[in-house]
């Protein structure tokens, strides 16, 4: 059993649908930890509300980046972490963090990357003016919001969107598309080539035809 180490900074509607599918058998994994740098997250309720042991660990008190993630590798290493997951967790981790790690950190990110990568993909997205807006879960690497793509998720922008409402729609698309990247992960059905992330065993011959267009055509 992959056991998941889970970094939050908020609410943790992306934790909540993650415990909800290790709990419904979906995922082959439990979740061992939740880490917050934030002492208010609600994130830390929802995990309490399962028994889920949770740590707060504030990256105010740490003089630098370093040791911050050094800090939280040392308590991801004590609960034996095998896979560390970054569900709206608002801070970069540095290379040391990664390479202690290797493959085995994955992050959802609001927006279809490369696109309107940093904070607030939505928003970008929304300013934009984009069609189409999506969120993306891929694994981490040294650079931001930069390394293989796991699973990504398109949603139609429309005429009276407000970025609220955008930003809703994407959230409801980012709980599906978390929680099935981690069950995949956690059955070894991903495998990282060349920055291609190959999926096994899923059968993809409906995906061929089919399309999002954000209007509707006759
Ligand atoms: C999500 O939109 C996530 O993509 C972004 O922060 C938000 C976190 O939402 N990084 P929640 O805390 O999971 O509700």
């Amino acid at each position: 059993m992959i056991k998941i180490g889970i970094l939050i900074s908020g609410s943790g509607s992306n934790l909540q649908s993650i415990i909800e599918a290790v709990k419904a058998g979906n995922i082959a994994g439990e979740i061992v930890l939740v880490i917050s740098n934030n002492a208010e997250a609600y994130g830390l309720t929802r995990a309490a509300n399962y028994n889920i042991p949770t740590k707060v660990v504030k990256h105010d008190d740490y003089s630098d980046r370093h040791t911050f993630d050094q800090e939280l590798v040392k308590v991801l290493k004590e609960s034996q972490v095998d896979l560390v997951v970054l569900a709206g967790f608002m801070r970069v981790l540095g290379a040391g963090f990664i390479a202690a790690f290797p493959d085995r950190v994955i992050n959802i990110h609001p927006a279809l990357l490369p696109s309107f990568s940093g904070t607030h993909g939505q928003g970008q997205a929304f300013a934009y003016g984009v069609k189409l807006a999506g969120c993306t879960v891929h694994f981490v690497d040294e650079k931001v919001d930069h390394g293989p793509i796991i699973i990504q998720a398109a949603v139609p922008v429309l005429s009276d969107d407000s970025e609220e409402r955008l930003a809703a729609r994407i959230l409801r698309c980012e709980h599906k598309i978390f929680s099935r990247a981690l069950a995949l992960f956690c059955a070894g059905k991903l495998q990282i080539e060349d920055r291609k992330v190959k999926i096994s065993g899923v059968d993809e011959s409906q995906l061929d035809d089919q399309f999002l267009i954000s209007c509707p055509v006759e």
